[in-house]
């Protein structure tokens, strides 16, 4: 009989964790997911995994090492995805070392948590590697081959993340390895990001419940896929023959004014952009109201403009299609999610928290 197959996610509370879990899940894994304790139990994006058989949680953090220790011998993990991570570029820049801690010694723990346990050549593992390795980009698109330069406290972390997988994979044969995995968004991504701040903005502006949306560098380049597509692809690097790294990209891209103007169009209503810089604007064509402005408040100290990947290696050698949902696809499915939730907050008359209000005003990035 073949062994069971015993997977463990850090950051499973996350979106990619979420929509990993279900597709292991999917596939008959035992999975087992990492939580942190907070003061609101609040695991929205796994709520409805949680009470399964095969779905496990237990607590750890990537910043104690035993936690990790402990847990990679109890659960005994034939795969390990390893998510976990301060995620936001801008946020990085504020908790420089906390965003170095986890992101990129956290690696290190994991790495070390699987030899501490002997477990180096029945476990493989995936690292959530990032397109932001490229940063200020040498060359466009980028592939397995571009030099990196790493352009924010985060890219940094993960740039040592990134290394530290390939030295094991050297120095102990193990099963380690990166997905580069360029943006990638969903109904679950994080209301920070841009995307999602676009897409739930536009919808509270369509239903009359946000006036403005302040956004920053509307000229910036990104190749946006869709999250629950990646997933698959982190999966499929683990399967492949040997242990390598790949690109996981579309291979098209667009501006973050492109995104936030069919965004709105979804939402039915239709932009006009006036100006340039600081001063441009985004105007609703109906009602001549301005519903887009820019922010110097989310300008970031350094800023990655041009991300364009080239997934060639991942659909060659693992068969991947990087066009199952287009940016239009990807775009609408945010929108018509957002619409729905803004709406329901609506009906149900449910206090939302103070989070979109907070955006609107520039508090939070
Ligand atoms: P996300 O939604 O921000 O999720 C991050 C996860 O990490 C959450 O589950 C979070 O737990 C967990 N986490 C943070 N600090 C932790 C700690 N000290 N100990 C344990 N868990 C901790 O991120 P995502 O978009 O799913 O991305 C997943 C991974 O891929 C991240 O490593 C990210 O850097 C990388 N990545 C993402 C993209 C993208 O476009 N989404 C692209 C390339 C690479 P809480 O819920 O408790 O906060
Ligand atoms: N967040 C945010 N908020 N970004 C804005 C805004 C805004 O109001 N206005 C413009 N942007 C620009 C940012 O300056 C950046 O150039 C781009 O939009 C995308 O920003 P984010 O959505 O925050 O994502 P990111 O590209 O910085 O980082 C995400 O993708 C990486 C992969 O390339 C995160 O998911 C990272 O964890 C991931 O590694």
């Amino acid at each position: 009989m073949e062994n069971k197959k015993v997977a463990l996610i850090t950051g499973v509370t996350g979106q990619d964790g979420s929509y990993l879990s279900e597709f292991l899940l999917e596939k008959g894994y035992d999975v087992h997911g990492i939580i942190r304790r907070s003061s609101v139990d609040y695991r929205e994006r796994i709520a409805h995994l949680e009470g399964k058989p095969n779905f496990h949680l237990h607590y750890a953090d990537m910043g104690d090492s035993m936690s990790l220790v402990k847990l990679v011998g109890k659960v005994q993990p034939t795969e390990i995805y390893n998510l976990a991570a301060q995620s936001h570029v801008q946020v990085s820049f504020d908790a420089p070392e906390f965003t170095a801690d986890v992101d990129a010694v956290g690696v290190l723990r994991i790495l070390e948590a699987v030899r501490t346990n002997h477990l180096e050549s029945t476990c493989r593992i995936y690292q959530a590697s990032t397109s932001e390795l490229y940063g200020k980009v040498e060359e466009v698109p980028q592939n397995e081959k571009t030099p990196f330069h790493p352009y924010s406290p985060y890219a940094v972390a993960k740039l040592y993340g990134f290394w530290i997988i390939k030295e094991y994979r050297e120095a102990y044969n193990m099963f380690c390895c990166s997905g580069i995995l360029f943006n990638h968004e969903s109904e679950r991504r994080g209301e920070t990001f841009v995307t999602r701040k676009i897409t739930l903005a536009a919808a509270r502006i369509a239903q009359g419940k946000q006036d403005c949306l302040y956004l920053g560098n509307l000229d910036s380049l990104r190749d946006w896929g869709y999250a629950k597509d990646y997933v698959e692809c982190m999966w499929l690097i683990l399967q492949h023959e040997t242990p390598e790294d790949f690109v996981i990209a579309t291979g098209v891209q667009h501006t973050v004014r492109e995104f936030a103007t069919l965004a709105f169009h979804h939402a039915g209503i239709e932009l006009r952009w006036e100006g340039e810089g600081i001063n441009e604007k985004g105007i609703d064509v109906k009602t001549g109201k301005v519903v887009v402005a820019v922010s110097e408040d989310f300008y970031r100290p350094t800023d990655v403009v041009n991300l364009w990947g080239d997934p060639t290696k991942a659909k060659n050698e693992l068969g991947w299609n990087p066009q199952t949902t287009s940016f239009e696809q990807l775009v609408e499915i945010m929108v018509r999610n957002d619409m729905q939730k803004v709406a329901a907050e609506h009906v149900a008359g449910v206090m939302r928290t103070n989070l979109a209000e907070y955006l609107e005003k520039g508090l939070v990035k």
